[in-house]
């Protein structure tokens, strides 16, 4: 057990202060956590999560731990584990971590096995990995004990979502994806801006007068284009979805083909969620010294076996930056190797957006015990009244208020005669 290890290397007091500043901006969280505390909601209950182990992780385990629950956390990346709080989370939480930094797949596999070892009613996954192994080799064992189980990121939601489609998914999920608070401030802020500060803590380049190319315009492109933009950018977005490019190009953004922005892109970022988004003949349309970054769930959206076929050569110039020479003299740098940039460089999204997107993962975990009897085993979304108890919370938390419909006004609303 990896996890068990880290404690020997002393890592574990900077995590567990790390932990502390994100669980400060956790407010929602941080409530709901309190109220687990009183009242035991997963008494008797095993968590498995499979997430990015980060300080905003950490807060979410101790709360489900907090819960009741017998939870152990494994790494939904090799890249993405922050190993101080992993070390912490074994040594002053007793939470069994199976996750180390840059892992390799064998080792990243075998961690995902040893949290479904673990034998959870519940399973909390960012991006499927853990329910799909469950599911290829648990199917007989392990499997059949599973209530049900909360899924974080869109590509997640797609593969789960194919899973149901093909009847091939043994129990209920919920998308906590799917709800507002997470995806419109998760996906829009959070990739915003970590995706910026991954590509700063990787480089240090400047980013003004960049021509700077984000592929894919759901809520994440949305973000990191908007953010590139507001540090003096030039963004162009490339789609596949006509009405998204219509919106991009709405909001003010130049609409290309890749292979149009290629010969004038200094950094492109992919966030699609798609396969070999940047391919070889855009490699070869590139200009010397072009930056290329994923921010999508998996390491496929940057082809890199082709960038590794035309390469002759390749080095480490820093950290999360690979440089690859190619036959015609010119260098790619590939950063963080094409693994999500803003978890691999960077610590993930910050926490008072994560305080959303967790808080419907604790509220989903408990939904899910309480009406385990009447759900299908299909991809759900969390009932709407959650989703706005925890937007409700979130705003009291910032000290902000805002205005309530009389009940005059409601009654226009309901109505259907009232028009002039
Ligand atoms: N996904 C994106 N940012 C994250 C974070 N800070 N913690 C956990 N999962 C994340």
């Amino acid at each position: 057990m990896i996890g068990y290890d880290i404690k020997d290397k002393g890592l574990a007091p900077e995590g567990r202060l790390r932990i502390e500043w994100a669980g400060s901006q956790m407010q929602v969280l941080g409530l709901i956590r309190e109220r687990f505390s009183r009242e035991k909601p997963f008494k008797g209950k095993k968590i498995s999560c499979c997430l990015h182990v980060t300080t905003e992780t950490a807060n979410l385990v101790c709360a489900l731990k907090e819960g009741g629950a017998d939870v152990v956390l494994c790494a939904s990346n090799p890249l993405s584990t922050q190993d101080d709080v992993a070390a912490s989370l074994v040594a002053d939480f007793g939470i069994p971590v199976f996750a180390i930094k840059g892992e390799d797949r064998d080792t990243y596999y075998s961690h995902l096995s040893s949290a479904i070892k673990h034998g959870p009613d519940i399973t909390m996954d960012d991006g499927a990995d853990l329910v799909g192994l469950l599911h290829r080799e648990y199917a007989e064992t392990r499997l059949k004990k599973v209530i049900g189980g909360t899924e974080e990121t869109t590509t997640g939601v797609i593969r789960l979502k194919n899973m149901e489609k093909g009847g091939a998914l043994k129990f209920p999920i919920i998308a906590v994806n799917d709800s507002d608070t997470k995806r419109l401030f998760d996906n829009r802020y959070g990739t915003g801006q970590s995706t910026i500060d991954g590509l700063l803590r990787a480089t240090n380049v400047l980013i003004c007068g960049k021509t700077f190319v984000v592929c894919g315009y759901g809520w994440c492109g949305r973000g990191v284009a908007m953010r590139a933009r507001g540090m003096g950018a030039n963004v162009m977005v490339t789609e596949v979805d006509p009405i998204k490019a219509i919106e991009a190009m709405m909001d003010g953004f130049k609409v290309v083909k890749l292979e149009q922005a290629m010969p004038y892109a200094d950094i492109v970022v992919t966030v699609t969620g798609g396969l070999n988004v940047v391919d070889q003949k855009h490699m070869e349309l590139a200009k010397d010294g072009v930056l290329l970054a994923n921010s999508g769930h998996f390491n496929v959206e940057i082809n890199i076996e082709a960038l590794k076929e035309q390469s002759v050569s390749s080095r480490k110039v820093r950290d999360y930056v690979e440089e690859y020479r190619l036959k015609s003299g010119k260098r790619i740098f590939l950063l963080a190797e094409g693994r999500l940039l803003n978890l691999s460089a960077a610590e993930g999204h910050p926490a008072a957006v994560m305080d959303m997107s967790f808080a419907n993962q604790a509220l989903a975990a408990e939904y899910i015990v309480k009406n385990r009897d009447s759900m299908e085993k299909k991809v759900h979304v969390l009932p709407r009244e959650l989703d706005l108890e925890i937007a409700r919370l979130k705003l009291k938390s910032m000290g902000v208020e805002i205005d309530e419909l009389t009940r005059e006004q409601q009654e226009y609303f309901d109505s259907w005669e009232s028009g002039t």
